[in-house]
């Protein structure tokens, strides 16, 4: 087991990549926080933990609110005592590019870039304690134009360059802070996203397994293990590095 005992915040765990990265930590041995907006799938990622006899706490919070960002790490210590794994994964999808409203962009930065920032920095004061991992999702977003998607492209680049940082900051107080940034992976986000424009998985599937070495989209666990590598020990001297997991997307 590879993070036996350790207590871990998993942010937007309630769907896709971070109910399978809370599922995957619990397997592995963690004490798990899963923090997300929705109740409903934020309950049900825990049913799914506590079926497999893991250990798992679900509070409801919005990101991008100071006193609930605050409040995820105040949980985590008064349930379980400590906190030495903070995985920031929740993000809103504000998929445009010039149509973007004021208010789409103040919802895009807010969650995206300045929710986790405030989440960060509660959980910061926890980790300083005896040192921890943080794990921010970037995306591919940040690194590659697409089109008409740069109120969502921006605040992943941004994160990506929040990784390097945070990770500049905290390297004395033995907190190594990195980044994983997916490709195109088949969550509940990237359904919506066929359902816009009209494709069905299998288009889907094709069209972005195209932009690949492997042929297909991937899969929410296929993140969910690279973030298990940088949050666990076997990653002990990497620190503001950002790993990609796209198939080889970026790469073509
Ligand atoms: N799916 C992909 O192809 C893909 C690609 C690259 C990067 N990513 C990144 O991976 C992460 C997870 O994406 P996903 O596809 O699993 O998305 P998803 O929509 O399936 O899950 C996101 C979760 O975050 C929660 N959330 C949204 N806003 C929140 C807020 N303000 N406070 C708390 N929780 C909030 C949602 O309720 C949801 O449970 C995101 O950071 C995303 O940018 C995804």
């Amino acid at each position: 087991m590879r993070l036996k005992d350790k207590v871990a915040i998993v942010t937007g765990a309630g769907s896709g990549i971070g109910r399978a990265t809370a599922e995957l930590f619990a397997e592995e041995g963690a004490k798990v926080v899963v923090a997300d907006i929705d109740p409903k799938g934020g309950e049900e990622t825990a049913r799914l933990i506590r079926e497999k006899k893991g250990v798992v706490h679900f509070v409801r919070a919005d990101i991008s609110l100071d006193d609930d960002a605050r409040r995820i790490s105040q949980e985590t210590v008064g349930t379980f005592g400590r906190l030495d794994i903070l995985v920031n994964n929740a993000a809103t999808f504000v998929l445009k590019g010039f149509a973007a409203t004021v208010e789409e962009w103040k919802q895009s930065l807010g969650t995206n870039i300045i929710g986790t920032a405030m989440v960060t920095k509660y959980a910061v004061e926890h980790l300083k304690k005896h040192g921890g991992a943080i794990v921010n999702l970037g995306s591919i977003s940040g690194f590659i134009a697409q089109p008409d998607f740069f109120a969502y492209s921006a605040t992943k680049a941004a994160l990506v360059q929040m990784t390097r940082n945070m990770a500049m900051d905290l390297g004395a107080h033995k907190i190594r802070v990195n980044a994983v940034c997916p490709g195109s992976i088949i969550t509940p986000a990237s359904f919506r996203h066929m359902e816009k424009t009209g494709m069905t998985l299998e288009q889907f599937n094709k069209e972005e397994g195209a932009k690949t070495f492997v042929g297909r989209a991937g899969q929410p666990r296929e993140v969910a293990w690279a973030i298990l590598f940088l949050a666990s020990e076997d990653a002990s001297y990497i620190t503001g590095a950002s790993l990609t997991v796209d198939g080889g997307y970026t790469a073509m």
